[in-house]
């Protein structure tokens, strides 16, 4: 079986058909355009992190800088969370109006500050209301809607078939799938059986989502579901190369880990996009979370994770970056790949693994 295909959402072309799956806190435009240059040419379609209607709708400024993206991260979805028919109807206009390829509704997010307020995940318990809302959506934009989902709220109420299918109906156009209940948040494996049965049974693409790390892990999933697209979320943040190395491996080339010195590289250049983006303090907070997962695996990772960790701005954060580089490259350590050579994604496979989901 191919490794990669292209898939329609509506017709929009995504090719090849590999998504970055939103992340709250993550996937923001500094993030997917790092990710799409890691990775040029092969990542199919960028998600934002979630924004809320009642931000949006309420015209709260932070809400709608959320919505920023550069021209060249298309195509684009931007996804929006809530629970009201009518805000989520003018939420997605507001999306539309900014030029966005694909607006996305959030139905499996198990936060229970959303939750509770009858969105995210809850979205999938209230499968009435839910229809209601796509449909008014579906009147109010001509962009493709997109949904993402969970395959239930718990494993006594798994109604991801069900749900797809009334989407599908409901006019739209993609449901990406995360094989997780509510209820098992981020724990155990994710269902790529359920996410195959919902493949067979709607005609609109679908996008299976948990626990992509790897081409290993690429190619068994798509095996198994025969999904039209995969989604990586976690895997991306390890490894924002990932996506290229699976399109390679498609046409049985092979992307080497990238070394220490590449990924150094990708964190100085990942400083850029967050100052091009938020305040100082902002960007030096999510530039110290980004480090401190990029260099597991490093040579003396543990004290660098720590010295990284005491630093409060991008300049002494860097400082750190260029010291440890200077003693690595003096050990002639920068021109190698992270431990263990198949690199950072090699210990959440590992420990996927041990959950045995592989
Ligand atoms: C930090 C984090 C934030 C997330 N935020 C969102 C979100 O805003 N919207 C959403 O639909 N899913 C969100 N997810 C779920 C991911 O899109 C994805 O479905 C899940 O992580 C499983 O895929 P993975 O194993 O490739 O990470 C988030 C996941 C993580 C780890």
């Amino acid at each position: 079986m191919s490794l990669v295909r292209s898939f329609r959402i509506g017709t929009l072309e995504i090719a090849p058909g590999l998504v970055l799956a939103p992340m709250s806190g993550v996937t923001d435009m500094a993030f997917r355009r790092l990710v799409r240059e890691c990775s040029a040419g092969a990542v199919g379609l960028v998600v934002s992190e979630f924004i809320s209607i009642e931000g949006l709708t309420r015209n709260d400024l932070k809400t709608h800088r959320m919505l920023r993206y550069h021209p060249g991260e298309h195509p684009i979805s931007i996804q929006i969370f809530g629970s009201d028919i009518d805000r989520m109807a003018e939420a997605a206009a507001l999306v539309q109006a900014t030029g966005v390829d694909v607006v996305d509704i959030n139905c499996g997010c198990p936060a229970p500050k959303v939750v509770k307020k009858g969105g995210g995940a809850e979205l999938l318990r209230r499968v009435a209301h839910l229809e209601r809302m796509l449909r008014q959506v579906r009147r109010e934009i001509s962009v493709p809607l997109t949904l993402k989902i969970r395959t239930g709220w718990d494993e006594d109420a798994i109604n991801c078939v069900e749900v797809a299918q009334m989407a599908e109906a409901a006019g739209v156009a993609m449901v990406m799938v995360h094989g997780r209940t509510r209820v098992q948040l981020y724990t155990g494996a994710a269902d790529w059986d359920l996410i195959g049965e919902v493949k067979r049974a709607v005609g609109i693409p679908v996008i299976g989502c948990g626990d992509v790390v790897s081409v290993a892990t690429a190619r068994s999933r798509w095996e198994r579901s025969a999904a039209d697209g995969l989604a990586i979320g976690r895997g991306a943040m390890e490894n924002p190369w990932l996506f290229r190395q699976i399109a390679a491996a498609q046409a049985g080339a092979v992307v080497p880990e990238p070394t220490v010195h590449e990924r150094l590289a990708a964190l100085r250049r990942y400083r850029v996009l967050l100052e091009e983006m938020y305040p100082l303090p902002v960007a030096a907070a999510r530039l110290r979370g980004m480090t401190c997962r990029t260099v597991k695996g490093f040579p003396g990772a543990p004290a660098l994770r720590e010295a990284v960790t005491r630093t409060r701005t991008c300049d002494e954060l860097a400082a750190e970056l260029d010291r440890f580089e200077s003693r690595a490259a003096s050990e002639s350590r920068v021109g190698e790949p992270p431990r263990r050579g198949r690199g950072l994604t090699a210990a959440f496979v590992a420990s996927t693994d041990e959950r045995g989901s592989l």
